[in-house]
């Protein structure tokens, strides 16, 4: 499973690159808001610079043609855009329109199999079930995740990655593997809660202190 970070904070992510274990961004209209960037297009340009991989860039229009004609525009700005666009009706329009012209889509905002189904047929290369709002809603997030899996694994030409998001906490990241999801994509805080073990810590205090008492420095 790969991991994404689900960030616009720029300092994030060129921790999270320079780990090695980031090779992707998603973004979202609240996420971008969160980071007070006046200038959408600098902001998406400069997270593609620094991700050596896919960054999702949300559509902020409604109706088709504008957020065909936007998507489009956003897609001019790196190579390595991938247009986020809602699982609805206009979505589905957009993205076959989108698939036509070789621009990849993730389309976000998903909460059942039907819809993620109906996003691999209209050609999105990623699609995100979103785990955390599920469960604040009573739901089983990951369950989604795995049905999700199950469904595309019974059909070879179904290529589109199932991208695990609205991951809350680490065992998220554990179960959306276990799922078989493609891509996990993780805020920042649960990047480092994923890392950090204090049984890791405790015993580099303890090989550092041993060693000290052995050579005297
Ligand atoms: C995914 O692409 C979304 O940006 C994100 O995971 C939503 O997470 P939230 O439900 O915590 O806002």
């Amino acid at each position: 499973m790969r991991i994404f970070l689900d960030t616009a904070n720029i300092e994030h992510i060129e921790h999270g690159v320079s780990l090695g274990v980031v090779s992707g961004v998603t973004t979202n209209p609240t996420l971008v808001s969160m980071e007070g960037h006046k200038d959408y297009r600098a902001m998406v340009k400069k997270i593609c610079s620094i991700v050596p991989g896919p960054v999702s860039a949300e559509v902020v229009v409604e109706g088709a043609p504008a957020m065909l004609e936007q998507a489009r525009e956003i897609a001019a700005w790196a190579t390595n855009v991938v247009i986020k666009i809602p699982a609805t009706a206009e979505g589905l329009e957009v993205t076959s329109a989108l698939k036509k012209e070789n621009i990849k889509v993730n389309m976000t905002l998903c909460f059942s199999v039907n819809q993620a189904l109906l996003a691999a047929l209209a050609g999105a290369s990623y699609i995100s079930p979103f785990v955390g709002r599920l469960d604040d809603a009573g739901h089983d997030g990951m369950a989604l995740v795995k049905d999700i899996v199950d469904v595309f694994k019974n059909y070879q030409d179904l290529t589109t990655e199932v991208l695990a998001a609205s991951i809350r906490h680490p065992l998220h990241c554990i179960a959306a593997a276990r799922a078989g999801a493609h891509i996990a994509t993780v805020p920042y805080k649960v990047l480092l809660q994923m890392i950090k073990h204090p049984l890791t810590d405790i015993g580099i205090e303890r090989f550092l202190a041993d060693w000290k008492s052995v050579s005297g420095k």
